[in-house]
Protein backbone atom coordinates (compact mmCIF):
# COMPACT_ATOMS: atom_id res chain seq x y z
CA UNK A 1 0.00 0.00 0.00
CA UNK A 2 1.59 3.40 -1.32
CA UNK A 3 1.60 6.69 1.41
CA UNK A 4 0.83 10.09 0.57
CA UNK A 5 4.67 10.17 -1.13
CA UNK A 6 3.19 7.47 -3.47
CA UNK A 7 5.58 4.91 -1.27
CA UNK A 8 4.79 1.59 -0.06
CA UNK A 9 5.81 1.04 3.45
CA UNK A 10 8.41 -1.52 2.28
CA UNK A 11 9.98 1.43 -0.09
CA UNK A 12 9.85 3.91 2.73
CA UNK A 13 11.99 1.73 4.93
CA UNK A 14 14.29 0.98 1.53
CA UNK A 15 14.51 4.66 1.08
CA UNK A 16 15.41 5.54 4.31
CA UNK A 17 18.46 2.79 4.40
CA UNK A 18 19.45 4.04 1.11
CA UNK A 19 19.56 7.43 3.07
CA UNK A 20 21.73 6.10 6.12
CA UNK A 21 23.89 4.52 3.94
CA UNK A 22 24.79 7.65 2.25
CA UNK A 23 25.73 9.59 5.68
CA UNK A 24 26.36 13.02 4.34
CA UNK A 25 25.94 12.48 0.67
CA UNK A 26 28.10 11.50 -1.91
CA UNK A 27 29.76 15.04 -2.52
CA UNK A 28 31.19 14.76 0.86
CA UNK A 29 32.47 10.95 0.29
CA UNK A 30 34.00 12.28 -2.47
CA UNK A 31 36.01 14.98 -0.37
CA UNK A 32 36.79 12.30 2.02
CA UNK A 33 37.91 10.04 -0.53
CA UNK A 34 40.35 12.80 -1.99
CA UNK A 35 42.34 12.99 1.52
CA UNK A 36 42.87 9.18 1.11
CA UNK A 37 40.45 8.78 3.94
CA UNK A 38 38.06 6.02 4.08
CA UNK A 39 34.27 6.40 4.54
CA UNK A 40 33.24 4.91 8.26
CA UNK A 41 30.98 2.33 6.43
CA UNK A 42 34.13 0.82 4.15
CA UNK A 43 36.13 0.97 7.25
CA UNK A 44 33.61 -1.98 9.06
CA UNK A 45 33.77 -3.60 5.67
CA UNK A 46 37.18 -3.92 5.89
CA UNK A 47 36.96 -4.76 9.45
CA UNK A 48 34.58 -7.19 9.82
CA UNK A 49 34.21 -10.75 8.48
CA UNK A 50 31.86 -10.10 5.16
CA UNK A 51 28.57 -10.14 5.89
CA UNK A 52 28.81 -10.00 9.48
CA UNK A 53 27.99 -6.82 10.92
CA UNK A 54 24.37 -5.70 12.52
CA UNK A 55 23.52 -2.30 12.77
CA UNK A 56 22.38 -0.76 15.72
CA UNK A 57 20.70 2.84 15.71
CA UNK A 58 20.84 3.28 11.90
CA UNK A 59 18.16 5.76 12.07
CA UNK A 60 18.84 7.83 15.20
CA UNK A 61 18.99 12.01 14.62
CA UNK A 62 19.92 14.38 17.06
CA UNK A 63 17.35 16.51 19.09
CA UNK A 64 19.03 19.63 18.40
CA UNK A 65 17.13 23.15 17.30
CA UNK A 66 19.99 25.91 17.21
CA UNK A 67 21.86 27.55 14.48
CA UNK A 68 20.19 25.42 11.70
CA UNK A 69 20.34 22.22 12.83
CA UNK A 70 16.35 22.11 12.87
CA UNK A 71 16.71 21.47 9.10
CA UNK A 72 19.69 19.90 8.91
CA UNK A 73 20.09 16.01 10.01
CA UNK A 74 21.17 12.99 8.68
CA UNK A 75 20.09 9.06 9.73
CA UNK A 76 22.61 7.46 12.19
CA UNK A 77 24.03 11.00 13.41
CA UNK A 78 27.78 10.66 12.34
CA UNK A 79 28.54 7.76 13.80
CA UNK A 80 27.62 3.58 12.66
CA UNK A 81 27.45 1.26 15.94
CA UNK A 82 26.73 -2.43 16.10
CA UNK A 83 28.72 -5.57 16.41
CA UNK A 84 29.95 -8.20 13.63
CA UNK A 85 32.56 -10.95 14.05
CA UNK A 86 36.45 -10.86 13.02
CA UNK A 87 37.47 -14.48 12.19
CA UNK A 88 34.74 -15.81 13.81
CA UNK A 89 35.04 -13.89 16.90
CA UNK A 90 32.39 -11.12 18.35
CA UNK A 91 33.23 -7.12 18.30
CA UNK A 92 31.48 -4.81 19.04
CA UNK A 93 32.08 -1.16 17.13
CA UNK A 94 31.78 2.45 16.61
CA UNK A 95 33.01 4.20 13.50
CA UNK A 96 32.54 7.82 13.22
CA UNK A 97 31.27 9.31 9.77
CA UNK A 98 33.09 12.59 8.98
CA UNK A 99 30.55 13.13 6.15
CA UNK A 100 27.72 14.55 8.89
CA UNK A 101 28.80 17.72 10.90
CA UNK A 102 32.79 15.97 10.54
CA UNK A 103 32.11 13.40 12.36
CA UNK A 104 31.49 15.54 15.50
CA UNK A 105 30.15 14.30 18.57
CA UNK A 106 26.22 14.91 19.45
CA UNK A 107 23.80 13.85 22.47
CA UNK A 108 22.36 11.20 20.39
CA UNK A 109 25.86 10.23 19.01
CA UNK A 110 27.36 9.86 22.33
CA UNK A 111 24.36 7.80 23.39
CA UNK A 112 25.37 5.24 20.18
CA UNK A 113 28.47 4.80 21.50
CA UNK A 114 27.59 4.03 25.38
CA UNK A 115 24.70 1.54 24.30
CA UNK A 116 27.09 -0.35 22.48
CA UNK A 117 29.92 -0.34 25.13
CA UNK A 118 26.95 -1.56 27.74
CA UNK A 119 26.57 -4.40 25.36
CA UNK A 120 29.91 -5.02 25.25
CA UNK A 121 30.37 -5.48 28.79
CA UNK A 122 27.19 -7.20 29.37
CA UNK A 123 27.99 -9.61 26.64
CA UNK A 124 31.79 -9.51 27.22
CA UNK A 125 33.02 -8.79 23.72
CA UNK A 126 36.15 -6.21 22.47
CA UNK A 127 34.78 -2.70 21.93
CA UNK A 128 36.87 -1.10 18.84
CA UNK A 129 36.99 1.86 18.29
CA UNK A 130 36.85 4.04 14.88
CA UNK A 131 37.73 7.72 14.94
CA UNK A 132 37.01 9.96 13.10
CA UNK A 133 35.89 13.55 14.49
CA UNK A 134 36.01 17.49 14.09
CA UNK A 135 35.01 16.92 18.61
CA UNK A 136 32.36 18.26 19.96
CA UNK A 137 29.16 19.21 17.75
CA UNK A 138 29.87 22.92 18.14
CA UNK A 139 26.56 24.03 17.79
CA UNK A 140 24.90 22.00 20.75
CA UNK A 141 27.09 23.66 23.61
CA UNK A 142 27.46 21.23 27.04
CA UNK A 143 25.65 18.72 25.84
CA UNK A 144 27.80 17.51 23.72
CA UNK A 145 30.50 17.88 26.44
CA UNK A 146 28.43 15.82 28.78
CA UNK A 147 28.10 12.76 26.11
CA UNK A 148 31.77 12.77 26.10
CA UNK A 149 31.88 12.14 29.70
CA UNK A 150 29.51 9.47 29.11
CA UNK A 151 31.59 8.11 26.91
CA UNK A 152 35.20 8.89 29.34
CA UNK A 153 32.56 7.28 32.42
CA UNK A 154 31.89 4.13 30.08
CA UNK A 155 35.51 3.34 29.25
CA UNK A 156 36.94 3.63 32.90
CA UNK A 157 34.22 0.90 33.90
CA UNK A 158 35.22 -1.39 30.60
CA UNK A 159 38.81 -0.81 31.46
CA UNK A 160 40.17 -4.11 32.79
CA UNK A 161 36.30 -6.15 31.74
CA UNK A 162 36.82 -6.03 27.91
CA UNK A 163 39.68 -5.30 25.82
CA UNK A 164 39.01 -1.37 24.26
CA UNK A 165 41.23 -0.49 20.97
CA UNK A 166 40.89 2.94 19.54
CA UNK A 167 41.91 4.21 16.19
CA UNK A 168 42.59 7.45 15.22
CA UNK A 169 41.92 7.83 11.63
CA UNK A 170 40.97 11.77 11.07
CA UNK A 171 40.98 14.19 13.87
CA UNK A 172 40.90 13.91 17.28
CA UNK A 173 41.43 16.55 19.38
CA UNK A 174 40.59 18.81 22.44
CA UNK A 175 39.16 16.78 25.53
CA UNK A 176 38.26 14.45 22.71
CA UNK A 177 41.68 12.87 22.89
CA UNK A 178 40.68 11.05 26.39
CA UNK A 179 38.58 8.32 25.29
CA UNK A 180 41.46 6.83 23.63
CA UNK A 181 43.48 7.34 25.45
CA UNK A 182 42.40 5.37 28.75
CA UNK A 183 41.19 2.28 25.98
CA UNK A 184 44.00 -0.29 26.56
CA UNK A 185 45.34 0.33 22.71
CA UNK A 186 45.93 2.72 19.99
CA UNK A 187 46.78 2.48 16.39
CA UNK A 188 47.00 5.76 14.49
CA UNK A 189 47.12 6.66 10.38
CA UNK A 190 50.52 8.01 9.04
CA UNK A 191 49.71 11.71 7.67
CA UNK A 192 45.72 11.41 7.61
CA UNK A 193 45.15 11.25 11.31
CA UNK A 194 46.37 13.66 14.27
CA UNK A 195 45.55 13.62 18.28
CA UNK A 196 46.01 16.61 20.51
CA UNK A 197 44.86 18.42 23.60
CA UNK A 198 44.90 21.96 21.84
CA UNK A 199 46.03 22.53 17.78
CA UNK A 200 48.68 24.61 15.92
CA UNK A 201 46.82 28.00 16.53
CA UNK A 202 46.34 27.91 19.73
CA UNK A 203 49.94 26.44 20.62
CA UNK A 204 51.14 29.76 18.19
CA UNK A 205 49.46 32.14 20.48
CA UNK A 206 50.11 30.50 23.70
CA UNK A 207 53.98 29.43 23.24
CA UNK A 208 54.70 30.85 20.17
CA UNK A 209 55.99 27.68 18.75
CA UNK A 210 55.02 27.29 15.19
CA UNK A 211 54.42 23.64 14.44
CA UNK A 212 52.27 21.97 12.16
CA UNK A 213 49.77 19.41 12.98
CA UNK A 214 51.26 16.29 12.26
CA UNK A 215 54.47 17.53 13.88
CA UNK A 216 52.18 18.25 16.73
CA UNK A 217 50.39 14.84 17.09
CA UNK A 218 50.61 13.16 14.10
CA UNK A 219 51.43 9.37 14.14
CA UNK A 220 55.11 9.18 13.74
CA UNK A 221 55.14 12.29 16.68
CA UNK A 222 53.01 9.88 19.08
CA UNK A 223 54.48 6.81 18.41
CA UNK A 224 58.12 8.22 18.73
CA UNK A 225 57.96 10.69 21.10
CA UNK A 226 55.21 10.42 23.62
CA UNK A 227 53.96 7.00 23.08
CA UNK A 228 50.34 8.03 23.36
CA UNK A 229 50.10 5.54 20.42
CA UNK A 230 51.21 1.77 19.99
CA UNK A 231 51.43 1.55 16.62
CA UNK A 232 51.77 3.92 13.81
CA UNK A 233 50.02 2.13 10.10
CA UNK A 234 50.70 3.63 6.82
CA UNK A 235 47.58 3.44 5.67
CA UNK A 236 43.86 3.00 6.80
CA UNK A 237 44.35 -0.47 5.11
CA UNK A 238 46.72 -1.55 7.66
CA UNK A 239 45.59 -0.26 10.75
CA UNK A 240 42.42 -2.42 10.53
CA UNK A 241 44.99 -5.62 9.60
CA UNK A 242 47.02 -4.74 12.73
CA UNK A 243 43.62 -4.17 15.23
CA UNK A 244 42.16 -8.05 13.62
CA UNK A 245 45.84 -9.58 14.20
CA UNK A 246 45.96 -7.44 18.00
CA UNK A 247 42.78 -8.87 19.39
CA UNK A 248 43.62 -12.63 18.15
CA UNK A 249 45.77 -12.79 20.55
CA UNK A 250 43.49 -11.50 23.28
CA UNK A 251 40.97 -12.99 25.39
CA UNK A 252 37.16 -11.67 24.83
CA UNK A 253 36.60 -10.41 28.14
CA UNK A 254 38.34 -10.35 31.95
CA UNK A 255 36.53 -13.87 32.74
CA UNK A 256 38.26 -15.50 29.51
CA UNK A 257 41.17 -17.72 28.83
CA UNK A 258 43.54 -16.75 26.07
CA UNK A 259 43.17 -17.59 22.32
CA UNK A 260 44.78 -21.34 21.15
CA UNK A 261 45.53 -21.82 18.11
CA UNK A 262 46.11 -25.49 16.20
CA UNK A 263 49.25 -26.40 17.37
CA UNK A 264 51.41 -29.74 16.25
CA UNK A 265 54.01 -30.43 18.90
CA UNK A 266 57.56 -31.58 17.44
CA UNK A 267 59.04 -34.28 19.34
CA UNK A 268 62.25 -32.16 19.61
CA UNK A 269 61.69 -28.79 20.33
CA UNK A 270 65.28 -27.45 21.09
CA UNK A 271 66.46 -24.53 19.21
CA UNK A 272 70.08 -24.38 18.91
CA UNK A 273 70.24 -21.17 17.61
CA UNK A 274 69.56 -19.65 20.97
CA UNK A 275 72.98 -21.16 21.76
CA UNK A 276 75.14 -18.23 19.94
CA UNK A 277 72.88 -15.24 20.23
CA UNK A 278 74.56 -13.78 23.85
CA UNK A 279 78.15 -12.53 22.66
CA UNK A 280 81.43 -13.60 24.55
CA UNK A 281 81.79 -10.23 26.06
CA UNK A 282 79.20 -9.16 28.41
CA UNK A 283 79.22 -5.28 26.69
CA UNK A 284 78.27 -6.32 23.16
CA UNK A 285 75.11 -5.69 22.30
CA UNK A 286 72.37 -8.00 20.59
CA UNK A 287 69.14 -8.20 19.54
CA UNK A 288 66.69 -9.52 22.51
CA UNK A 289 64.26 -9.55 19.49
CA UNK A 290 66.57 -13.10 18.18
CA UNK A 291 66.23 -14.24 21.25
CA UNK A 292 62.48 -13.83 20.88
CA UNK A 293 62.13 -15.04 17.45
CA UNK A 294 63.93 -18.22 18.80
CA UNK A 295 62.00 -18.81 21.07
CA UNK A 296 58.20 -18.56 20.14
CA UNK A 297 56.05 -20.34 17.00
CA UNK A 298 57.57 -18.90 14.25
CA UNK A 299 56.60 -15.56 13.30
CA UNK A 300 54.21 -14.94 15.68
CA UNK A 301 55.41 -11.88 17.29
CA UNK A 302 53.25 -8.82 17.22
CA UNK A 303 55.22 -5.63 18.81
CA UNK A 304 54.07 -2.89 20.60
CA UNK A 305 55.19 0.47 20.85
CA UNK A 306 57.83 -0.53 18.79
CA UNK A 307 59.09 2.84 18.27
CA UNK A 308 58.76 4.22 22.15
CA UNK A 309 60.96 3.25 24.53
CA UNK A 310 63.20 0.92 22.72
CA UNK A 311 65.40 0.24 25.21
CA UNK A 312 62.46 -2.14 26.27
CA UNK A 313 60.49 -4.70 23.90
CA UNK A 314 57.06 -5.73 24.60
CA UNK A 315 54.61 -8.00 22.94
CA UNK A 316 52.32 -10.72 22.00
CA UNK A 317 53.52 -13.97 20.81
CA UNK A 318 52.20 -17.40 20.78
CA UNK A 319 53.96 -20.32 22.14
CA UNK A 320 52.60 -23.68 21.33
CA UNK A 321 49.65 -22.26 20.19
CA UNK A 322 48.44 -20.39 23.21
CA UNK A 323 48.96 -16.48 23.38
CA UNK A 324 51.55 -14.89 26.21
CA UNK A 325 52.66 -11.49 27.00
CA UNK A 326 56.43 -10.54 26.61
CA UNK A 327 58.23 -8.21 28.27
CA UNK A 328 62.34 -8.46 27.05
CA UNK A 329 65.15 -6.03 28.13
CA UNK A 330 66.91 -4.96 24.68
CA UNK A 331 70.81 -4.94 24.80
CA UNK A 332 71.07 -3.13 21.59
CA UNK A 333 69.56 -0.07 22.77
CA UNK A 334 71.14 1.81 25.13
CA UNK A 335 72.61 -1.58 27.08
CA UNK A 336 69.18 -2.16 27.70
CA UNK A 337 69.03 0.03 30.47
CA UNK A 338 65.31 0.93 32.24
CA UNK A 339 64.42 4.22 32.21
CA UNK A 340 61.60 6.74 32.62
CA UNK A 341 59.86 5.43 28.86
CA UNK A 342 60.91 2.17 28.86
CA UNK A 343 59.40 1.36 33.06
CA UNK A 344 55.84 2.92 31.78
CA UNK A 345 55.99 1.52 28.41
CA UNK A 346 56.36 -2.23 30.10
CA UNK A 347 54.16 -1.50 32.90
CA UNK A 348 51.32 -0.78 31.05
CA UNK A 349 52.01 -3.63 28.80
CA UNK A 350 52.27 -6.08 32.33
CA UNK A 351 49.25 -4.22 33.73
CA UNK A 352 47.12 -5.20 30.24
CA UNK A 353 48.37 -9.09 30.11
CA UNK A 354 47.27 -9.48 33.96
CA UNK A 355 43.69 -7.84 33.45
CA UNK A 356 42.93 -10.16 30.61
CA UNK A 357 44.73 -13.26 31.78
CA UNK A 358 47.62 -13.17 29.18
CA UNK A 359 50.88 -15.33 31.04
CA UNK A 360 53.99 -13.24 31.15
CA UNK A 361 57.24 -14.22 29.97
CA UNK A 362 60.14 -11.64 30.88
CA UNK A 363 63.67 -11.86 29.02
CA UNK A 364 65.98 -10.18 31.30
CA UNK A 365 69.29 -8.07 30.13
CA UNK A 366 69.41 -5.25 32.65
CA UNK A 367 72.34 -3.31 33.40
CA UNK A 368 70.29 -1.31 36.04
CA UNK A 369 68.17 2.01 35.85
CA UNK A 370 69.77 4.74 34.05
CA UNK A 371 71.63 7.37 36.01
CA UNK A 372 71.68 11.06 35.56
CA UNK A 373 69.69 14.38 36.50
CA UNK A 374 67.35 13.93 33.31
CA UNK A 375 65.72 10.74 34.75
CA UNK A 376 66.04 12.00 38.42
CA UNK A 377 64.56 14.75 37.97
CA UNK A 378 61.39 13.38 35.59
CA UNK A 379 60.69 11.09 37.71
CA UNK A 380 62.42 7.69 37.49
CA UNK A 381 61.59 6.36 40.90
CA UNK A 382 58.04 7.35 40.42
CA UNK A 383 57.99 5.92 37.12
CA UNK A 384 60.65 2.59 37.86
CA UNK A 385 58.06 2.19 40.34
CA UNK A 386 55.41 1.64 38.31
CA UNK A 387 56.95 -1.18 36.56
CA UNK A 388 57.67 -2.42 39.70
CA UNK A 389 53.93 -2.57 41.06
CA UNK A 390 52.71 -3.80 37.97
CA UNK A 391 54.46 -7.23 37.82
CA UNK A 392 54.26 -7.59 41.80
CA UNK A 393 50.74 -7.46 41.28
CA UNK A 394 50.15 -9.19 38.79
CA UNK A 395 48.69 -12.49 39.14
CA UNK A 396 49.19 -14.37 35.56
CA UNK A 397 51.48 -16.97 34.90
CA UNK A 398 54.86 -15.45 35.26
CA UNK A 399 58.57 -16.70 33.98
CA UNK A 400 61.72 -15.10 33.81
CA UNK A 401 64.42 -15.95 31.89
CA UNK A 402 67.62 -14.14 32.39
CA UNK A 403 70.04 -14.08 29.19
CA UNK A 404 72.97 -12.33 30.52
CA UNK A 405 73.27 -9.47 32.87
CA UNK A 406 70.33 -9.21 36.16
CA UNK A 407 71.97 -6.19 38.08
CA UNK A 408 70.99 -4.11 40.86
CA UNK A 409 67.37 -2.97 41.67
CA UNK A 410 66.63 -3.97 37.93
CA UNK A 411 67.12 -7.67 39.04
CA UNK A 412 64.46 -7.12 41.71
CA UNK A 413 62.20 -5.56 39.28
CA UNK A 414 62.08 -7.74 36.23
CA UNK A 415 59.75 -10.52 37.72
CA UNK A 416 61.94 -11.28 39.88
CA UNK A 417 60.54 -14.61 42.03
CA UNK A 418 61.21 -12.33 44.98
CA UNK A 419 57.72 -10.15 43.71
CA UNK A 420 55.75 -13.38 42.29
CA UNK A 421 57.14 -15.15 39.80
CA UNK A 422 56.41 -18.65 39.23
CA UNK A 423 59.82 -19.89 37.60
CA UNK A 424 62.98 -18.07 36.90
CA UNK A 425 65.60 -19.66 34.87
CA UNK A 426 68.46 -18.67 33.94
CA UNK A 427 71.03 -19.28 31.18
CA UNK A 428 74.76 -20.55 31.43
CA UNK A 429 75.45 -16.06 30.64
CA UNK A 430 73.49 -15.03 33.35
CA UNK A 431 75.32 -12.24 35.76
CA UNK A 432 73.30 -11.48 38.80
CA UNK A 433 74.69 -9.24 41.25
CA UNK A 434 74.54 -5.90 42.53
CA UNK A 435 75.82 -4.27 40.12
CA UNK A 436 78.79 -4.80 37.05
CA UNK A 437 82.42 -6.69 38.26
CA UNK A 438 84.04 -3.23 37.26
CA UNK A 439 82.04 -0.88 39.20
CA UNK A 440 81.47 -2.78 42.65
CA UNK A 441 85.50 -3.72 42.35
CA UNK A 442 86.07 -0.05 42.50
CA UNK A 443 84.24 0.44 45.59
CA UNK A 444 84.65 -2.45 47.84
CA UNK A 445 88.21 -3.18 47.01
CA UNK A 446 89.20 0.65 47.14
CA UNK A 447 91.32 0.86 49.96
CA UNK A 448 93.95 -2.49 48.57
CA UNK A 449 93.51 -0.80 45.04
CA UNK A 450 95.06 2.98 46.65
CA UNK A 451 97.76 0.78 48.36
CA UNK A 452 99.00 -1.56 46.15
CA UNK A 453 101.90 -1.03 44.02
CA UNK A 454 100.39 -1.88 40.77
CA UNK A 455 96.34 -0.03 41.39
CA UNK A 456 95.46 -1.03 37.81
CA UNK A 457 96.55 -4.89 38.35
CA UNK A 458 95.30 -4.84 41.74
CA UNK A 459 91.77 -3.34 40.41
CA UNK A 460 91.66 -6.31 37.48
CA UNK A 461 92.44 -8.86 39.78
CA UNK A 462 89.77 -7.91 42.04
CA UNK A 463 87.27 -7.29 39.08
CA UNK A 464 88.15 -10.79 38.16
CA UNK A 465 87.67 -11.96 41.74
CA UNK A 466 84.12 -10.44 41.66
CA UNK A 467 83.02 -11.47 38.12
CA UNK A 468 83.56 -15.11 39.45
CA UNK A 469 82.16 -15.24 42.64
CA UNK A 470 79.07 -13.23 41.40
CA UNK A 471 78.85 -12.74 37.41
CA UNK A 472 77.11 -16.25 36.99
CA UNK A 473 73.52 -17.59 37.78
CA UNK A 474 74.87 -19.94 40.35
CA UNK A 475 74.91 -17.92 43.22
CA UNK A 476 70.93 -17.15 42.75
CA UNK A 477 70.35 -21.00 42.00
CA UNK A 478 72.13 -22.19 45.39
CA UNK A 479 70.08 -19.85 47.10
CA UNK A 480 66.64 -21.09 45.03
CA UNK A 481 66.03 -18.04 43.19
CA UNK A 482 66.84 -18.95 40.23
CA UNK A 483 64.98 -22.46 39.66
CA UNK A 484 66.82 -23.90 36.83
CA UNK A 485 69.97 -22.67 34.76
CA UNK A 486 69.28 -24.60 31.05
CA UNK A 487 70.91 -24.07 27.73
CA UNK A 488 69.78 -21.85 25.60
CA UNK A 489 68.53 -23.82 23.25
CA UNK A 490 66.57 -26.12 25.62
CA UNK A 491 64.48 -22.47 26.52
CA UNK A 492 61.44 -23.09 24.17
CA UNK A 493 60.70 -26.73 25.90
CA UNK A 494 60.77 -25.15 29.31
CA UNK A 495 58.95 -22.99 28.53
CA UNK A 496 56.36 -24.85 26.87
CA UNK A 497 56.08 -26.80 29.94
CA UNK A 498 56.47 -24.30 32.12
CA UNK A 499 53.16 -22.37 30.70
CA UNK A 500 51.42 -25.59 30.63
CA UNK A 501 52.20 -26.58 34.33
CA UNK A 502 50.92 -23.08 35.70
CA UNK A 503 47.95 -23.13 33.06
CA UNK A 504 45.37 -23.54 35.94
CA UNK A 505 47.14 -21.07 38.62
CA UNK A 506 44.87 -19.49 40.87
CA UNK A 507 46.35 -16.21 42.93
CA UNK A 508 44.66 -13.17 44.51
CA UNK A 509 45.35 -10.21 46.21
CA UNK A 510 44.62 -9.16 49.09
CA UNK A 511 40.91 -8.10 49.30
CA UNK A 512 41.16 -4.11 48.81
CA UNK A 513 39.16 -1.56 46.91
CA UNK A 514 41.63 -1.07 44.87
CA UNK A 515 45.60 -0.48 45.08
CA UNK A 516 47.28 2.89 44.41
CA UNK A 517 49.79 2.47 41.59
CA UNK A 518 52.43 5.06 41.80
CA UNK A 519 51.01 7.60 39.00
C1 LIG B 1 30.03 20.72 14.11
C2 LIG B 1 31.68 20.43 12.55
C3 LIG B 1 32.65 20.31 13.57
C4 LIG B 1 32.21 20.41 14.92
C5 LIG B 1 33.64 20.10 11.68
N1 LIG B 1 32.34 20.30 11.41
N2 LIG B 1 33.86 20.11 13.01
N3 LIG B 1 30.39 20.64 12.83
N4 LIG B 1 30.90 20.62 15.14
N5 LIG B 1 33.06 20.29 15.94
C6 LIG B 1 31.73 20.31 10.08
C7 LIG B 1 32.11 21.52 9.25
O1 LIG B 1 31.25 22.58 9.53
C8 LIG B 1 31.93 20.97 7.85
O2 LIG B 1 30.57 20.97 7.54
C9 LIG B 1 32.34 19.54 7.97
O3 LIG B 1 32.22 19.20 9.35
C10 LIG B 1 33.76 19.28 7.56
O4 LIG B 1 34.60 20.23 8.18
P1 LIG B 1 35.73 21.01 7.39
O5 LIG B 1 36.20 22.09 8.27
O6 LIG B 1 35.22 21.38 6.04
O7 LIG B 1 36.81 19.87 7.21
P2 LIG B 1 38.38 19.98 7.24
O8 LIG B 1 38.85 21.12 6.42
O9 LIG B 1 38.87 18.62 6.92
O10 LIG B 1 38.75 20.31 8.78
C11 LIG B 1 38.45 19.41 9.77
C12 LIG B 1 38.65 20.07 11.15
C13 LIG B 1 37.82 21.36 11.23
C14 LIG B 1 40.13 20.38 11.35
C15 LIG B 1 38.23 19.03 12.20
O11 LIG B 1 36.51 21.09 10.80
C16 LIG B 1 37.77 21.92 12.60
O12 LIG B 1 38.71 22.58 13.07
N6 LIG B 1 36.65 21.70 13.30
C17 LIG B 1 36.42 22.22 14.60
C18 LIG B 1 37.23 21.48 15.59
C19 LIG B 1 36.93 21.93 16.99
O13 LIG B 1 37.34 23.00 17.41
N7 LIG B 1 36.14 21.11 17.68
C20 LIG B 1 35.78 21.36 19.03
C21 LIG B 1 36.98 20.95 19.84
S1 LIG B 1 36.68 21.06 21.53
P3 LIG B 1 30.02 21.02 6.04
O14 LIG B 1 28.55 21.19 6.19
O15 LIG B 1 30.73 22.16 5.37
O16 LIG B 1 30.38 19.71 5.43
C22 LIG B 1 36.12 19.55 21.85
C23 LIG B 1 35.84 19.41 23.28
C24 LIG B 1 35.62 18.02 23.64
O17 LIG B 1 35.95 18.72 21.07
C25 LIG B 1 35.58 18.06 25.13
C26 LIG B 1 35.41 16.74 25.72
C27 LIG B 1 35.60 16.87 27.19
Amino acid sequence: MADTTGLTKIEVLEQKNAEALLGGGQARIDVQHSKGKLTARERIDLFLDPGSFEEIGKFVMHRSKDFGLDKEYYLGDGVVTGYGTVNGRLVYLFSQDFTVFGGSLSETHAEKIVKIMDLAMKNGAPVIGLNDSGGARIQEGVVSLGGYADIFYKNTLASGVVPQISAVMGPCAGGAVYSPAITDFILMVENTSYMFVTGPNVVKTVTHENVTSEELGGASTHSTKSGVTHFSCANEVECLNTIKQLISYIPQNCEDTTPLLPYEPVEDENRTVLNTIVPENPNQPYDIREVIDGIIDEGSFLEIHQNFGENIVVGFARLAGRSIGIVGNQPAVLAGVLDINASTKAARFVRFCDCFNIPLLVLEDVPGFLPGTDQEWRGIITNGAKLLYAFCEATVPRITVITRKAYGGAYDVMNSKHIGADLNFAWPTAEIAVMGANGAAEIIFKREIVAAEDPEAKLAEKIDEYQRKFATPYRAAHRGFIDEVIMPEQTRAKLIKAFKMLENKVDQLPRKKHGNIPL
